[in-house]
């Protein structure tokens, strides 16, 4: 039998709506009838409480802060697999056998390069340039490049599945070295997903680029630990765009623009900074936490919409840090801020109560920056990493037979219908009556200031002087 949920609402009336139950036994009401059953829709600001989709990828349960993609915990594909088979995983729902995996590696080396003709939109950029803001500029343009037919058969799927993921991150490469003044090292067939990502980073004509194991391994964990995240921001942003059945590299674009804000991805370059701040101001971090608590500051990489507890990613992110920083010459005076600040959020009761605890953010920078990656590349990184997760769901949206465009409601709070406010060459304001006839502004609210146009929807009696002509 269907389980169901009795909803009391407007005036007594009640309505049973079915509840679903995923896999891992969560319930959700399912609100789809609710309009049509009793014309209120609901309101969930930030979408706090609600569930956009089903989705078989990702599994999180934030009060016991577990996290599993396809079923297998992150902590053990974070031990035991690299990024190009989570991204399988992610993708294709199974870690591939080893003949899937060649021929996964071997699409992704194909498609490795970007069209010659696109290195001309890199000069373009002015050096300063954000290379997030290049990067979905370029992804964006790969759909003219690489177009793509609206029904793709399931080969054309895997060719556009790999173009991206291999492109991105030779964008991203390609990125830093326009931001450096450097010319473009080519992907190479030679090298696995994140040496060859460094060697296009890093070397140059003039040298070879040195690759250290244990840096590799930290950007291959970074990147796993980044593929997939369920329905946050960014994958949110890929569904919506997706849903309107845009082009994948135009729904791609989205989820890099969407990433980039400090409260998402930017929040790894927004810790650097405030670790930065602390060290350079001679705070131990207590200053720092105070402010927090009286809202003069954000504790970057503390707090998540839904784990309340550590973030699974965190721990794993916090030892990868112990070990890289401990290599001979690799120690970081902001990793030991880092900690101190840690210690004390998670002693304070404004934290506690509040179950602010770090997040995968608090430390990614650290090993990003001790691996040499520059700090505006963190966020770029973070794209990387999360484009198999994005890929995932696009995929997932593409196959369901009931996909339909989003389209949320709103709660209409603005004015109410009204006359349309006339202004006459003089600069004298009329509304239009009742019936038809031009009334003078002077004749409905009382007062007739000297030039007017624009009525304050709050006040709408008041009314608001012409801004003064742009010279
Ligand atoms: N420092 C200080 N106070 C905080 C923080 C913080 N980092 N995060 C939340 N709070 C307070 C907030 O002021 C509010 O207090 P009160 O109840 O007194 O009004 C309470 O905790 C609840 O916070 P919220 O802003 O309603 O929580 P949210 O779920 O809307 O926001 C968040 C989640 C991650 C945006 C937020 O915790 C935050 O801004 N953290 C810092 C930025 C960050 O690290 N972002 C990376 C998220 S993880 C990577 C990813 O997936 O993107």
């Amino acid at each position: 039998m269907t389980e169901t949920a009795t909803l009391r609402y407007v005036d007594g009336k009640e309505v049973e709506l079915p509840v679903l139950t995923g896999s891992e036994g969560d319930k959700a009401i399912d609100i789809a009838s609710l309009r049509k059953k009793t014309g209120c829709i609901t309101l969930d600001d930030a979408y706090v409480n609600t569930g956009s989709c089903k989705s078989s990828i990702t599994y999180l349960d934030g009060e016991k802060g577990i996290l599993r993609y396809r079923g297998y915990p992150i902590e053990e594909l974070a031990a035991k697999s690299r990024f190009v088979e989570v991204a399988y995983l992610v993708m294709y729902g199974e870690l591939p056998s080893k003949e899937q995996l060649n021929a996964f590696s071997g699409l992704l080396n194909n498609s490795s390069l970007i069209h010659e003709d696109m290195l001309h939109f890199f000069q373009a950029f002015p050096n300063h340039a954000h290379p997030m803001g290049i990067l979905a500029t370029m992804v964006s343009s790969l759909s003219s490049f690489y177009p793509v037919p609206d029904e793709p058969t399931d080969v054309e799927e895997r060719q556009i599945i790999a173009n991206l993921v291999s492109q991105v991150r030779t964008i991203a490469a390609f990125s830093y070295k326009k931001s450096i003044g450097e010319p473009m090292t080519y992907p190479s067939y030679r090298l696995r997903f994140v040496e060859n990502f460094l060697n296009m980073m890093f070397a140059s004509p003039v040298q070879n680029y040195q690759q250290d194991p244990d840096i590799v391994k930290a950007i291959d964990t970074f990147l796993i630990l980044h593929a997939d995240h369920e329905q946050n921001c960014s994958t949110s942003a890929v569904r919506i765009a997706g849903s309107s059945l845009a082009n994948v590299y135009a729904v791609i674009s989205a989820g890099i623009s969407a990433l980039w804000g400090r409260l998402h991805g930017g929040a790894n370059q927004g810790v650097i900074s405030m670790l930065d701040e602390i060290h350079s101001s001679g705070d131990d971090g207590r200053r720092f936490i105070e402010d927090a608590k009286h809202k003069k500051a954000r504790l970057m990489g503390f707090g998540h919409r839904v784990y309340k507890t550590f973030d699974p990613r965190a721990k794993i992110m916090k030892d990868l840090c112990h070990r890289v920083l401990s290599k001979p010459g690799m120690s970081d005076p902001l990793f030991d801020i880092a900690m101190r600040l840690e210690e004390a959020a998670l002693s304070d009761e404004y934290f506690l109560s509040r179950n602010l605890y770090p997040n995968v953010d608090f430390y990614s920078g650290l090993v990003l920056k001790a691996a040499g990656i520059p700090f505006n590349m963190f966020t770029v990184l973070f794209a990387i990493g999360r484009t198999p997760g994005w890929l995932a769901h696009w995929r997932e949206m593409r196959h369901d037979p009931d996909g339909r465009i989003a389209r949320p409601r709103q709660v209409y709070v603005g004015p109410l219908a009204r006359g349309y406010v006339e202004m006459d060459r003089r600069g004298e304001t009329r509304v239009t009556s009742k019936s038809g006839r031009l009334i003078p502004v002077t004749d409905t609210v009382g007062v007739t200031p000297p030039k007017a146009r624009f009525i304050d929807a709050t006040h709408p009696t008041k009314l608001e002087p012409m801004p003064p002509a742009r010279s």
